[in-house]
């Protein structure tokens, strides 16, 4: 269904971006891991994709927040790959804390990362999406940025930026033949959430759904995203009802 089609994921070596560039290969697209942690992790997801998919897949060490090396990036990425045609900006990180005593690295850093990163992508990309006439974008977003979430002011207004990025994208991109949505996760176990598992309990109560969301909760919306030519500029909640 992807074939001929690159994807490029960040954050790709685990979680839910792990879960994203599978169901993506699995859809026939080649992959690109953009990922900042563990190359073991990265190499292993790219064998995953390759081994069962038979596709392209390879990975790419490479900071999203430093808009130099995202530029290089994606060059390397089109000169091995060619043809891209899916941006997945899922890369993201968080530095919790409260208002009163938050340090100011802790918000420069996560609004780098999670915010500015994406528009670095979106930027590097878009130029060869337009070049092709086709493009999916798809901005990994937060219910954090949809409600705000105590503890979390520097993530939420990330999380915030991301949505009116998406949309500013998709009306600017429309006539290029490229839509660009974002999905907004509520609680999904991935290493991100596993800190959070003492008051576990007290978040679950708080999802209609009952139950933490997976990583392939999340990349079954992707997958719907990437085939919707109809949508866009949406942002679509994949949280068990939690944001309602
Ligand atoms: P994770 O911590 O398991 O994975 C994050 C990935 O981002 C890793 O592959 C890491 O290497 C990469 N990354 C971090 N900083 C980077 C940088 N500067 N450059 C390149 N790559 C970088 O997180 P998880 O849970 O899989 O989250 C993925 C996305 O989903 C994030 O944007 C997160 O904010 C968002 N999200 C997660 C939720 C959850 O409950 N787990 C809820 C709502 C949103």
């Amino acid at each position: 269904m992807l074939k001929g089609h690159t994807a490029i994921i960040t954050g790709g070596s685990r979680g839910i971006g792990a879960a994203v560039a599978k169901k993506l290969a699995s859809m026939g697209a080649d992959i690109a891991v953009i990922y900042a942690g563990s190359d073991e992790l990265a190499q292993k997801v790219c064998k995953e994709c390759s081994d069962s998919y038979g596709v392209k897949a390879m990975a790419y060490k490479c900071n999203v927040a430093d808009f130099e090396q995202t530029k290089e990036t994606v060059a390397a990425i089109k000169n091995d790959l060619g043809n891209i045609g899916i941006l997945v900006n899922n890369a993201g990180i968080t530095r919790d804390g409260l208002i009163a005593t938050m340090k100011e690295a802790a918000f420069d850093e996560v609004i780098d990362t999670n915010l500015k990163g994406s528009f670095n992508l979106i930027r590097h990309v878009c130029p060869l999406m337009i070049r092709g006439k086709y493009g999916r974008i798809i901005n990994i977003s937060s219910v954090s940025g949809i409600m705000g979430n105590p503890g979390q002011i520097n993530y939420s207004a990330s999380k915030a930026g991301v949505i009116g990025l998406t949309k500013t994208t998709a009306r600017e991109l429309a006539s290029k033949g490229i839509t660009c949505n974002a999905i907004a996760p509520g609680f999904i176990a991935t290493d991100m959430t596993k800190d959070l598992a003492q008051t576990n309990q007290d978040i679950l109560n708080a999802i209609p759904l009952k139950r933490a969301g997976t990583p392939e909760d999340i990349a079954g919306a992707v997958a719907f995203l990437v085939t919707a030519d109809y949508v866009t500029g949406d942002v679509i909640r994949v949280d068990g009802g939690m944001a309602i």
